[in-house]
């Protein structure tokens, strides 16, 4: 078994897999959001003294399993420095003491092998990845070869939603309060800008969008139905910007599996466009369950599994 560690922002997570079969034997995970609520967004220092307190009673609960761990596993990158240390810290300890080896795992391809959870990977497939740090668009060959087709070149998706929702004093994490008022609203009210709408490169930006919410919602006197209104038309703006360079790529590509990951491939607004997209240009959609799709050590350990099996570890002496 391996046991593996997340704490790059807010959760602070430990999974035990089998490596036989990949099956999920433990997984618990204790998050930080009603912490953080108040300041609108992560206070690093903050959440690395409660991975602190987090991190070491999760452990506790795989003591019948310490003695089957073939490996640790933990995230080492990208991520919050401070919240970072605190799972690396425990993952050396525990590599050292039981005389294990460690395996360093990228939180991105993290993300992208939450959709193999308990299963074999599928490759080759396209992947977009949206989360409170990153959009990326990427292809997967390999657990060691991993294309980036392209990126944000400011804020994240999820980013822009948590601090859609902080301008409109409504909490953290942003994207489920959005979502949820964005159901009561009428997302053609405000013509918030699709952003680079006439580029034809693949790349996203959140940065524009983000200031035009801003100067509507200074302009407003809001009420309830305006703010619904903003949060609706600012997420069919963000969505839609998604599913113009989605598909300005898929038409392109040859690769049949497409799949979308992150903290904000939770959104079901989002994941029902492109179940409509992917119908209409026939391709095949691939999400990862609800529960994984945040951060988790569940797919810690599963890219754990593959690096393993391939050599892709050191000993940590
Ligand atoms: O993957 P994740 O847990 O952490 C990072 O690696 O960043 O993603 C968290 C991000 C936050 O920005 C959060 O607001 C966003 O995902 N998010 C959503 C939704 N649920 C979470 N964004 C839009 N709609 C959602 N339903
Ligand atoms: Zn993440």
């Amino acid at each position: 078994m391996i046991l593996s560690i997340e704490s790059s922002c807010d959760d602070s997570s430990i999974a035990i897999t089998r490596i036989k079969d990949k099956k999920l034997i433990f997984h618990k995970k204790i998050s930080q959001e009603l912490q953080h609520k108040n300041y609108g967004g992560v206070v690093p220092e903050l959440a690395s003294r409660l991975h602190l307190e987090a991190l070491p009673k999760i452990l506790q609960y795989t003591k019948p399993y310490i003695k089957h761990l073939k490996a640790i596993a933990v995230t080492n990158e990208p991520g919050l420095l401070v919240t970072l240390i605190e799972g690396i810290t425990m993952a050396k300890a525990l590599s050292n003491s039981l005389n294990l080896p460690l395996i360093n795992v990228n939180h991105l391809t993290g993300h992208i092998y939450s959709l193999f959870i308990e299963k074999e990977a599928i490759t080759p497939i396209s992947v977009l990845l949206i989360s409170g740090g990153h959009t990326q668009l990427l292809e997967l060959y390999d657990i060691n070869n991993i294309k980036l087709i392209g990126q944000s070149l400011d804020d994240s998706f999820g980013e822009s939603f948590d601090k859609v929702s902080k301008m409109l004093g409504l909490g953290y994490p942003g994207g489920p309060i959005i979502e949820q008022m964005a159901q009561k609203g009428n997302e053609h009210r405000f013509a918030f800008p699709i952003p680079l709408k006439n580029s034809p490169k693949i790349e996203f930006s959140y940065s524009g969008l983000k200031n035009a919410v801003r100067l509507e919602i200074e302009k407003q006197n809001l009420n309830t139905q305006t703010m619904y209104d903003i949060c609706a038309s600012f997420q069919y703006a963000a969505t839609t910007h998604l599913l113009m360079k989605v598909k300005k790529y898929l038409i392109n590509s040859t690769i049949k599996d497409f799949a979308i990951v992150g903290g904000a491939s939770a959104n079901l607004y989002v994941r029902d466009k492109f179940t409509k997209l992917t119908q209409k240009l026939n391709k095949n959609l691939l999400l990862a369950p609800l529960e994984f799709c945040a951060d988790n050590a569940a797919m810690i350990g599963r890219v754990g599994v593959e690096q393993l099996n391939q050599n892709l570890y050191k000993y940590n002496n």
